[in-house]
């Protein structure tokens, strides 16, 4: 039997009852990929009903404002996606006049949406035929076909996406996509793959080989920065000072307490020196520290951040104070913020 009926066989008898599996919405196909980027469908399933619920179409998610977006994104990470869904909803509106796009490069270029998210968009809703190639897709034709090119090199990714195309059951490619992410995600995992239960056994080269563990192939080791964060609680009559974060950097428009950012660790004296220029404004009384936390170690895909919070007490915040905003501690949760945040705070 060929590759893609093993797979699709395997599937009908296997497949996972999902809610995004059994429309053709491309717009809710679209915010489930995304999600589905982030994290696994366990959790992906709350985020997705809960984002359906509060922006059920492209124009109550082009009209909405971001921070609204942010906070059905809060806690899954790069908020960028979440950001670039509701820019991609907006372009939706005025330049296709509401109505999803309903060819591949059309899809393509929204902001937000690479190869694979297209091709998942475009075959689930549409049955073009498109092969999606994530990383269980990547997984899955390393070792079905022992290859051994990086997946996370140019060669790599043209002939991952060849073949898959190639081995594509063009008549079926919504069933095709699905069945090869749910072989990756439930069978032919990173760790401790099912072979005895593969609808592959008799057909994978790596399982013949013994290398299944080898396989995919990674070439590059991402490099880990260190980063030095010290986080400032001050309460003032029933309000606290927050910051929005508006560079381009990580957390890009969520919410976080007044920060100061080091270059190292520093002690607490030097450190309030620091904030003393940085934060609270050289020609201002310092303010009074009540409670120093242990430092949290946060790891990102690329960064560790050492985070520290502290307690302290002041009337304002001086300089730069048209940075910060004073926000009722009651009103606190509207506001997006990191998980670092939310993990900071629960210290108090
Ligand atoms: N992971 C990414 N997309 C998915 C989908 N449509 N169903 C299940 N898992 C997925």
């Amino acid at each position: 039997m060929e590759f893609s009926d093993l797979l699709i066989n395997w599937y009908l008898k296997n497949k996972r009852d999902l809610p995004w599996r059994k429309i053709n919405d491309p717009y809710r196909i679209w915010i489930s990929e995304i999600i589905l980027q982030q994290t696994r469908v366990a959790q992906g399933l709350d985020y997705y009903n809960n984002f359906i619920a509060h922006f059920p179409d492209v124009r109550s998610l082009a009209e909405a404002d971001e921070s609204e977006v942010l906070k059905c994104w809060q806690g899954l990470g790069y908020y960028s996606r979440a950001r670039n869904l509701h820019f991609s909803a907006k372009t939706i509106l005025e330049k296709h006049g509401g109505i999803f796009p309903q060819n591949h490069a059309e899809v393509r270029a929204l902001k937000g949406v690479g190869d694979y998210t297209a091709a998942a968009i475009c075959s689930f809703a549409y049955g073009l035929p498109y092969a999606a190639v994530d990383g269980n897709a990547y997984r899955v034709l390393s070792r079905v076909f022992e290859m051994d090119t990086p997946i996370d090199s140019a060669k790599g990714k043209s002939e991952f996406f060849a073949l898959a195309q190639e081995l594509l059951d063009k008549k079926r490619s919504a069933l095709f996509n699905q069945a090869m992410m749910d072989l990756g995600a439930v069978v032919c995992t990173p760790v401790a793959p099912e072979c005895v239960h593969c609808p592959m056994q008799d057909v994978c080269l790596a399982l013949a080989h013994g290398r299944v563990g080898e396989l995919p192939v990674k070439s590059k080791k991402v490099a880990t920065r260190d980063r030095y964060f010290y986080y400032f609680f001050i309460e003032t009559g029933g309000y606290i000072y927050l910051h929005k974060r508006e560079s381009d950097d990580i957390w890009k428009g969520l919410y976080e307490l007044p920060l100061v950012e080091t270059p190292c660790p520093m002690e607490a004296d030097v450190l309030l020196d620091f904030a003393q220029n940085t934060l609270f404004g050289k020609n201002f009384p310092s303010p009074q520290v009540d409670k120093i936390h242990s430092a949290v170690t946060h790891v990102l895909s690329h960064l560790r951040i050492h985070a520290t919070l502290i307690e302290a007490r002041a009337a304002f915040l001086g300089d730069a104070s048209s940075e910060y905003i004073k926000v009722l501690k009651s009103d606190f949760d509207n506001y997006p913020i990191s998980r670092l945040t939310e993990i900071l705070l629960t210290q108090r």
